[in-house]
């Protein structure tokens, strides 16, 4: 298959252009507008073309779908804490940007597959979200999200795009950006930089290794029934205290690094899928998420070269302004 991926060069996208490349021998276009997430250097090992460019500009969609098979969407602003402090490119991507996405499928006639998140369901106390449990998003990150997911659905519904959602969990592994629960804590850990938890850390995340996520949405695309959603969610939850604990284990860092900070205005408290309905379509997690969280560490260990341009650039003053403080 020849594939355009949106938003390629991000952690996600990236693992994802890998995945298919090697595994699948599949052709990809990769259209990413390169924010502060996006690095071409994600890409470096893997055979594809690269157009610059949002997905909100009509002329670079056109020139980047030309001859594709199909287009999977994983352009987006993805960081909870910065749609609550800047909301206005959120709307921009998730819904102009999704919107012309849709528009260049539709045109072309070809497979779509928007990622999306279980964020969109807002919070769970207890038990696990379905793909029919309502929609209930309470950030702008997760609002904006669910509002695409709509678009999407309304493309299926009115002009028969053969269209399907995927709703990921919290991803975890190699190649994100340390604004990140996980990635974040393990550099400031291996730098013995304070580690910042918001509230009482007892919050809940469902825990899926990058790859598995990748492996899910691919599934869907080649396995799925256009106008479905498909949570596809970890094996594991975790608080998240005890992440940043199993953190300190792994990298020998200080346990008295733990700062319980403000917490996140409007948190959720907890994230459950249920991955029933695409298990049914023959796929499941691989990792669990003590051996994943193993796995990262020691690929942020090996991967300083990856990580130090990002933490000694722009990186410092979001930090600085989301924390409070400067990062030593
Ligand atoms: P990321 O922030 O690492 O990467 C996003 C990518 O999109 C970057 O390469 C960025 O340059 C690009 N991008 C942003 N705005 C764009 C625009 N307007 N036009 C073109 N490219 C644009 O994100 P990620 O964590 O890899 O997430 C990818 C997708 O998966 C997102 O849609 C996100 O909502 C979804 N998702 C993420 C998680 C998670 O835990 N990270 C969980 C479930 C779903
Ligand atoms: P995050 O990685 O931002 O993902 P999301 O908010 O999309 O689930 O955060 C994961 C959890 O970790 C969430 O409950 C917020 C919490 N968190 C902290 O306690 N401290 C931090 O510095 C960050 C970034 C997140």
């Amino acid at each position: 298959m020849k594939l355009l991926v949106c938003g390629g060069a991000g952690f996600i996208g990236s693992n994802f252009v890998r995945i298919r490349v090697r595994d699948h021998g599949d052709e990809v276009v990769v259209l990413d507008k390169l924010t502060y997430a996006g690095r071409r250097e994600n890409l470096a090992d893997v055979d594809h073309a690269f157009v610059q460019g949002a997905i909100e500009d009509a002329e670079r969609v056109a020139e980047a779908i030309a001859g594709v098979d199909a287009v999977v969407n994983f352009a987006a602003e993805t960081h909870v804490d910065r749609s609550i402090a800047e909301p206005d490119a959120f709307v921009a991507t998730h819904a102009i940007g999704t919107y012309r996405l849709l528009e260049a499928a539709r045109e072309a006639g070809v497979r779509y597959v928007q990622v999306s998140t279980d964020e969109v369901y807002g919070s769970i106390e207890e038990g696990s979200f379905t793909e029919t449990s309502p929609l209930a998003p309470s950030s702008p990150y997760s609002a904006t999200k669910a509002g695409a997911d709509l678009l999407v659905w309304s493309y299926h519904h009115t002009f028969g795009l053969e269209a399907m959602i995927c709703r990921g969990s919290n991803n975890y592994g190699p190649y994100q950006y340390p604004e990140k629960l996980i990635p974040l804590m393990i550099l400031n850990a291996l730098h013995g930089d304070p580690l910042p938890v918001y509230g009482d850390g007892m919050q809940v995340r469902n825990w899926i290794y990058v790859e598995d996520f990748a492996r899910g949405i691919g599934h869907v695309l080649d396995h799925g029934t256009p106008g479905s959603v498909y949570n596809v969610g970890g094996p594991d939850e975790c608080p998240n205290i005890e992440v940043v604990h199993r953190i300190i284990e792994l990298t020998g860092a200080a346990p008295d690094l733990i700062e319980h900070v403000t917490d996140r205005p409007g948190h959720d408290r907890r994230y459950s899928l249920s991955s029933d309905k695409v298990r049914a379509l023959g796929w499941e997690p691989r990792e669990r998420f003590a051996d994943g969280l193993a796995k990262t560490v020691e690929w942020y260990r090996a991967n300083e070269d990856w990580w130090a341009p990002i933490r000694s650039g722009d990186y410092r003053a979001y930090y600085e302004r989301q924390y409070g403080r400067a990062l030593g």
